[in-house]
């Protein structure tokens, strides 16, 4: 895929994007031995690209790791009306990686992003049935009747949901929090979920993927999954 080449040196590690603008503005730049401009976008995987006459290189190695997600932002890879991407929390140094699924503008909690494809798409293949953990805060009190419909399935307009498992339920005031679980991920289906049965979603936060926990990360950052968490999860997605 082409990319801006500032963005592409600044991607290596090798330096700033600032940096590598002024090494082209230079002519210190070359895509296939030709001096490239500013402004000018090449594919890392078919042009050779030497900054002073080195070649760039990127890290082959696979890399995942959990983001604990703002509100606020959207898990595309660009947004035409400017909202702000996760992607951008993250620094250009671990290079190009992609969100696993998606998470809503105003849901928080545990998203994971990769640069391993095949992984990406067993998780987010529906015959996987990865389980999701969500912190649901709701308008209204969920009584038994809701509780059961959820547990059971719910006529959406995409069809009744698989039954989800509904745990911790407290009152605040009027409000209500609950935990609950998915083995299926449509779109914004906790929040739809909720309105079927009255209750409209007034927090959001996804806390469990897998076997994976978001524990105390801070919202905004990220950490990498070590070798065990990886494995499991490839496991659980069926790799
Ligand atoms: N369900 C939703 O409604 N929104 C999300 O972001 C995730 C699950």
């Amino acid at each position: 895929m082409k990319e801006r080449l500032q963005k592409l040196i600044s991607r290596s590690g090798l330096m700033s994007r600032r940096r590598a603008e002024e090494k082209i503005r230079q002519g210190l730049v070359r895509v296939d031995g030709r001096v490239a401009q500013l402004g000018e976008s090449a594919d890392p995987a078919q042009a050779e690209i030497r900054v002073d006459g080195d070649l760039l290189r990127f890290a082959t190695a696979t890399l995942t790791l959990m983001l604990n997600k703002p509100t606020g932002y959207i898990c595309s890879m660009d947004d035409p009306n400017g909202r702000r991407l996760v992607i951008d929390l993250l620094p250009a140094e671990l290079g190009r990686l992609y969100p696993v699924g998606r998470l809503d503008y105003n849901t928080e909690g545990l998203l994971l992003l990769t640069n391993d494809g095949a992984l990406a798409q067993h998780l987010t293949h529906p015959s996987h049935h990865v389980s999701k953990t969500y912190l649901v805060k709701v308008r209204g009190l969920l009584n038994d009747q809701g509780r059961k419909k959820m547990e059971s399935g719910i006529k959406l307009e995409d069809g009744v949901t698989a039954p989800a498992r509904v745990s911790a339920v407290r009152r605040s005031g009027q409000n209500c929090w609950f935990e609950l679980t998915l083995r299926e991920g449509r779109n914004r289906q906790v929040r739809r979920m909720c309105e079927a049965v009255g209750l409209p979603v007034v927090r959001l936060k996804r806390i469990a993927l897998g076997g994976l926990r978001l524990e105390d990360l801070k919202s905004g950052t990220y950490r990498a999954l070590d070798d065990d968490e990886l494995a499991d999860l490839k496991k659980k997605a069926g790799l």
